[in-house]
This record gives structure tokens, C-alpha cells and sequence, in this order.
């Protein structure tokens, strides 16, 4: 194994490893696919939830997907729901739901435009004056994450969803007390009610700089232009 793969190995499990649970092994879609059944009420067949309360899983980290389960499991990230869900899966069925889940693509959502204006400010350049780092420093320009830091894709996540998670942290939840975890609470206590609402919003609307490949190429998508999808 090279020595940078074994670096962003070492990140995963440092940060899914924390209560105990082991390696993260190997996942495979297929036996995702099989296993993701159950899911797909809340979740949508293909990880695109329709319910704005429900998270979409399409397209997010398998890293982070994996993580979560283990914190639902461990009752670290308190949700009756999900802890019910989690409580069966082995690590090898949470390895397998999460490459199961990243591996479909995310249908992105539509920003209020007038959220964007400050939803688009906070997201690239945080807030000075409270001490609000960018967002996009840690998940991307795009809205991706990163995978190796388990820092998750938000871009297309609903509003909703965003705005619960958010709103939580700012009003005192945490999903444990790792460094790792204290992270976001940290950022969300700074953030306004106004400001949580708008970010939410912007980042419902971002797409990824790969675009999702449109039935219609449109003469302003650059991205589209430059790189055709092939036949
Ligand atoms: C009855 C509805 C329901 C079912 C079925 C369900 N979930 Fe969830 N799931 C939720 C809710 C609600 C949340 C949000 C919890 C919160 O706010 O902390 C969630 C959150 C998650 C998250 C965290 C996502 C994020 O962006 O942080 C993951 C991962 C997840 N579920 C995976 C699964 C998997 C895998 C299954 C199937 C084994 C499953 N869920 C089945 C309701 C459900
Ligand atoms: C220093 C890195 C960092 C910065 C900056 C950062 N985040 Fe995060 N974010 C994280 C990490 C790490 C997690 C996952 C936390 C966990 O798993 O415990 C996360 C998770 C989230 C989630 C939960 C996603 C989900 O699917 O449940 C949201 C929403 C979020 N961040 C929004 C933001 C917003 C909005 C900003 C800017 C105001 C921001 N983040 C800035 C590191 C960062």
C-alpha cells in the first residue's frame, strides 16, 4: 500500500474507530444494493430521499456514511429512529450500505435566491466577525467534502434537514466529544438563526463541479462545453 493511501486510511479510522468497533472493512455496492431495502422508506430507493426530514445519502462520503452508522449504534449521535435502524447492521452491512449509498448520484435541490447572498457569503467566506470559518475550507467549493478528512458532501442536501442539523448544534447537541466531533458545534454556535437558514438554503442549490449531466446542454454551462459526456 502506498504510503498516502495508508495516510487517508489511517484519518478514516481514527475517525470511525473512536468507540471501539474496528477497521472499516472493504465495502462492495451489490451487497449494499441487497441490503438497502429496509432503507429506502425514508431514505429513497436510490438514496434521494423526497422527505425533506429525511437525510439524502446519494453521492455522501462512504466514510462518513459509515461513520454516522457507527455513532447511531453507539447511541453517540442520538436519534431513536436511526438507532433502531443501526442496532442490527454489522460493520461489514454499514460498510457495504455506505459504498451502496455513494455510489448513487445525488439529485441537487433549488436555492431560495434570496438566501444566496448571504447563504453564498457565509458558505465561501465565512463570518469575521464571530469568528465563522468558510465553510467551503473543509467541504469544498463544491459542496463535496472530502473523503480522507470524513468532512461529508453537503452540496444538494434539503434545507430542512440542513436547517434541523445545523440548529442542533448551534442550541447545544454534539455527536460525541472527539475533536473530530467538536468541530461543527463549534461553528454552529456562531451562526445566526438568519445566517443557518440562508446557508441551508445555498447549499441545497450547489452543484458539483462535475456536473450532473443535463438532458439539454445549456450554452452557459461551461463545465458541460469543455467536457461532453461520452457516448
Ligand atoms: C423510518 C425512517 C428511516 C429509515 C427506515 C432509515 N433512516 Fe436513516 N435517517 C433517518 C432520520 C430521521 C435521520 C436523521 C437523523 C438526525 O437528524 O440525526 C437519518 C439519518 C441517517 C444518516 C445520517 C446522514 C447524514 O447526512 O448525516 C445515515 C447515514 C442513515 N440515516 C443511514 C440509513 C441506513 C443505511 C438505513 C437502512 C439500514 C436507514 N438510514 C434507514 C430516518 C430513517
Ligand atoms: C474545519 C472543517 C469544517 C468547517 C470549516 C465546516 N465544517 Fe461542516 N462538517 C465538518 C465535519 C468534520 C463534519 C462531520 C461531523 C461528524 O461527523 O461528527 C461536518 C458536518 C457538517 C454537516 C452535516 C452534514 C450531514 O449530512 O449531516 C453540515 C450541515 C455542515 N457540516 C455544514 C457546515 C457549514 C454550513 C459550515 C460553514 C458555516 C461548515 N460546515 C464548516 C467540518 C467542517
Amino acid at each position: 500500500m502506498k504510503l498516502g493511501s495508508m495516510m487517508i486510511l489511517g484519518a478514516i479510522l481514527i475517525a470511525a474507530g473512536a468507540h471501539a468497533e474496528g477497521a472499516m472493512p472493504a465495502g462492495t455496492v451489490a451487497a449494499g444494493k441487497a441490503k438497502s431495502a429496509i432503507c429506502a422508506a425514508c431514505h429513497g430507493m436510490d438514496g434521494n430521499s423526497t422527505d425533506p426530514q429525511y437525510p439524502k445519502l446519494a453521492g455522501q462520503q462512504a466514510s462518513y456514511i459509515y461513520r454516522q452508522l457507527v455513532l447511531f449504534k453507539t447511541g453517540v449521535r442520538q436519534n431513536p429512529i436511526m438507532l433502531g435502524m443501526a442496532m442490527p447492521l454489522s460493520n461489514q452491512d454499514m460498510a457495504d450500505l455506505a459504498a451502496y449509498f455513494s455510489a448513487q448520484k445525488i439529485i441537487t435541490g433549488v436555492a431560495d435566491p434570496k438566501a444566496v447572498a448571504v447563504g453564498q457569503a457565509v458558505y465561501r467566506g465565512g463570518d469575521r466577525a464571530s469568528g465563522v470559518p468558510a465553510c467551503m475550507a473543509c467541504h469544498g467549493p463544491d459542496g463535496r467534502g472530502n473523503p480522507g478528512a470524513v468532512y461529508p458532501h453537503l452540496a444538494g442536501q434539503h434545507t430542512t434537514y440542513l436547517r434541523t442539523v445545523l440548529t442542533a448544534w448551534h442550541d447545544g447537541t454534539t455527536w460525541g466529544k472527539t475533536t473530530h466531533a467538536e468541530i461543527m458545534p463549534t461553528i454552529a454556535r456562531r451562526l445566526t438563526a438568519a445566517q443557518i437558514a440562508d446557508v441551508a438554503s445555498y447549499i441545497a442549490g450547489l452543484h458539483t463541479a462535475t456536473p450532473i449531466v443535463p438532458t439539454q446542454p445549456t450554452v452557459n454551462n461551461a463545465a458541460f462545453a469543455t467536457n461532453p459526456p461520452q457516448q
